[in-house]
């Protein structure tokens, strides 16, 4: 699978270098390309914002950079159709979910556009539309100063789905979203700690029995912390 991104700020991807997803870079399984937005620009300034029309606060990236980037990533605007997904960093987008995660891990390559400041003049997403699937995508209902964090936040939680990123494929189904719960307590050795001990059904080797109490604990978490995502829930709020 690959990634590619563009942004302004190519620098805060070398964190996509180190641990699981670095080694899958080095292995093969992903490829990344990081692009700056600025190398299609051509003023003395590289300029990439300008005042919004209809006046308010804030500058809007301005559509000619993006333009060009998407025709060199995607090729020429009256060229064949890429098969590629574009996804627009934007709290403006749906939320990022761990179901659309595992979907997204099937795409052969998406391409992430970082808007930064109010955001990219909406004439870019409208004319991606035309030669390639767009989706606006939202990290949560925060605001973050650009979609960068938010473009690594879903290069890795897609990422680590892709079959070959994650060593044991079975960790991937125990955990917390995939079930559509919160992940239970999990504990380690020594059986005591610091006064502590581990629950006892954990210790005496019988996996029904170990499965029901972390199915129970999983309900009641979900329950406590996140009601909104049983059927008929309500917000923690
Ligand atoms: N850019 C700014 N805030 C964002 C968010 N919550 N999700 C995605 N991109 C963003």
């Amino acid at each position: 699978m690959r990634f590619d991104i563009v942004t302004i700020f190519p620098e805060f991807f070398g964190v996509l270098d180190v641990s699981l997803l670095g080694r899958a870079r080095r292995d093969g399984v992903l490829e990344l390309g990081v692009h700056d937005l600025r190398e299609w620009t051509h003023d003395r300034h590289r300029t990439v914002d300008d005042t919004p029309y209809g006046g308010g606060a804030g500058m809007v990236m301005k559509p000619e950079p993006w333009g060009e980037a998407f025709d060199a990533l995607l090729g020429p605007e009256d060229g064949p159709p890429s098969d590629a997904l574009v996804i627009f960093t934007t709290p403006a987008g749906v939320p990022f979910t761990q179901s659309l995660a595992r979907e997204l891990a099937t795409e052969s390559r998406i391409v992430f556009a970082c808007g930064r400041y109010e955001g990219i003049d909406a004439r870019v997403a409208e004319h991606v539309a035309t030669r390639a699937r767009v989706l606006e995508v939202s990290l949560g209902d925060y605001v973050l100063n650009g979609g960068e964090v938010a473009a690594m936040a879903m290069i890795e939680a897609i990422g680590r789905l892709v079959p070959g990123v994650v060593g044991n494929p079975e960790s991937l189904v125990e955990e917390s979203h995939e079930d559509g719960l919160l992940e239970h307590p999990s504990y380690t050795k020594p059986r005591v700690w610091r006064g502590l001990e581990v629950p006892e059904v954990l210790r005496g080797g019988n996996h029904a029995a170990v499965d029901a109490w972390r199915r129970a604990e999983a309900l009641e978490r979900t329950r406590r912390v996140r009601p909104d995502l049983l059927p008929g829930g309500d917000s923690p709020l």
